[in-house]
């Protein structure tokens, strides 16, 4: 029988954040798979703010993907047909499988097999996948948090934040998030733990950051560039460590963001900043992932899903995070 496949094919190039006329869905046979091969039912459709950069042509980490192709995204599934030997049926796998039902993929397609399968497999979209990773990995190695320091995070609420803030907290240190709006500046304190929690959008961030940071910030975990940072920028404790994460503030990169010269406050305090990418320390994955997973389970590292339903709901997705809309990890069940 032949097998029908929706897919989300990338219609236009946006010159800013993408919007739901750039893309467009279509449905297409799915073709049988070749040795070194594995067809994947997709369970869950990641949505990543990152999205944006991948069909850009400037400023970004990967080549763009291509007019007319299907949109690239990690997803979560199970394995249907395997001609590699390195595969079953059956095998619950996350990788690039692009936004469609079914991926027709090589092998190595695969970023890894999920074994917590004690635990929701739509987690490794989140805090047992991209984000999660990024949220230790790049404060633990960018942000070399000391017990007793000052972290402050920005998105505090989002995928990425929210284990920040709470990885922060069981290294011992102080938080302090920045979130838009009054929701998600209390979900900061109520449900990932942040010590104060700050809504950007009521204005005056710089006065209230000097409040919640009296000594200044040790590490700040920069997710969103541009007005916030700036903010930040000034309420640096010295020798600060200033994680370059994201870029969420930023609607285009080309012609290029002007803001507030950071130099001299770099200069003065001997702050370090350094730009992260999650895809540099994919040695790590599987060793970080089962630390998250423990504490997952001991209910110490909290995360929240922004389910969306159907693969109908997908062009407007990223917009959608850049509206703030989102209350944790935003992916879509399939
Ligand atoms: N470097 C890496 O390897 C890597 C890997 C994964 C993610 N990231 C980055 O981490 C950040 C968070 O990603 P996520 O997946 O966890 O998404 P998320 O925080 O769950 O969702 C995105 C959030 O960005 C905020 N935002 C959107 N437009 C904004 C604006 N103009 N100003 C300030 N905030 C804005 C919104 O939160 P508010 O409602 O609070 O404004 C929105 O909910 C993104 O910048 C992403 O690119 C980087």
């Amino acid at each position: 029988m032949t097998l029908v496949n929706r897919r989300v094919l990338l219609r236009s190039r946006p010159v800013g954040i993408a919007q739901s006329e750039d893309f467009a869905i279509e449905e297409a046979e799915v073709p049988s798979i070749d040795v070194g091969e594995i067809l994947v039912l997709n369970d869950y459709l990641s949505v990543e703010p990152a999205m944006r950069g991948w069909i850009a042509d400037v400023s970004t980490y990967h080549a763009p993907v291509p007019i007319g192709s299907v949109m690239r995204s990690i997803a979560v599934g199970h394995v249907v047909q395997s001609r590699d030997a390195g595969f079953r049926e059956g095998d619950v796998v996350v990788g690039w499988f692009g936004w469609q039902h079914y991926a027709a993929m090589p092998a190595s397609a695969v970023i890894r097999r999920v074994t917590h399968t004690d635990l929701p497999i739509s987690l490794s979209l989140g805090v047992l996948g991209l984000t999660g990773l990024t949220a230790y990995l790049a404060l633990t190695m960018v942000g070399e948090p000391k017990e007793a320091e000052t972290v402050i995070v920005s998105t505090a609420a989002g995928s990425v934040g929210s284990a920040v803030g709470q990885i922060a907290k069981i290294l011992g240190c102080r938080t302090v998030g920045i979130a838009g709006g009054a929701i998600k500046q209390k979900l900061c304190v109520d449900e990932f733990g942040y010590d104060a929690a700050i809504d950007y959008k009521e204005g005056d961030l710089l006065t209230k950051l000097a409040a919640a940071c009296p000594q200044g910030a040790d590490v700040y975990f920069d997710n969103t560039a541009g007005p916030i940072s700036d903010s930040v920028h000034q309420n640096l404790a010295l020798r600060a460590r200033v994680v370059i994460c994201g870029t969420a503030s930023v609607p285009v990169w080309n012609p290029r963001p002007s803001g507030l010269r950071v130099e001299r406050i770099l200069l003065v305090k001997r702050v370090r900043m350094q730009g992260f990418i999650i895809f540099d320390h994919e040695a790590q994955f599987s060793e970080t992932i089962d630390r998250l997973a423990s504490w997952v389970r001991e209910g110490r590292l909290r995360y929240r899903e922004d389910v969306l339903h159907g693969i109908e709901a997908a062009p407007d997705a990223i917009a959608g995070l850049y509206r703030g809309e989102n209350l944790g990890k935003r992916i879509i069940k399939l």
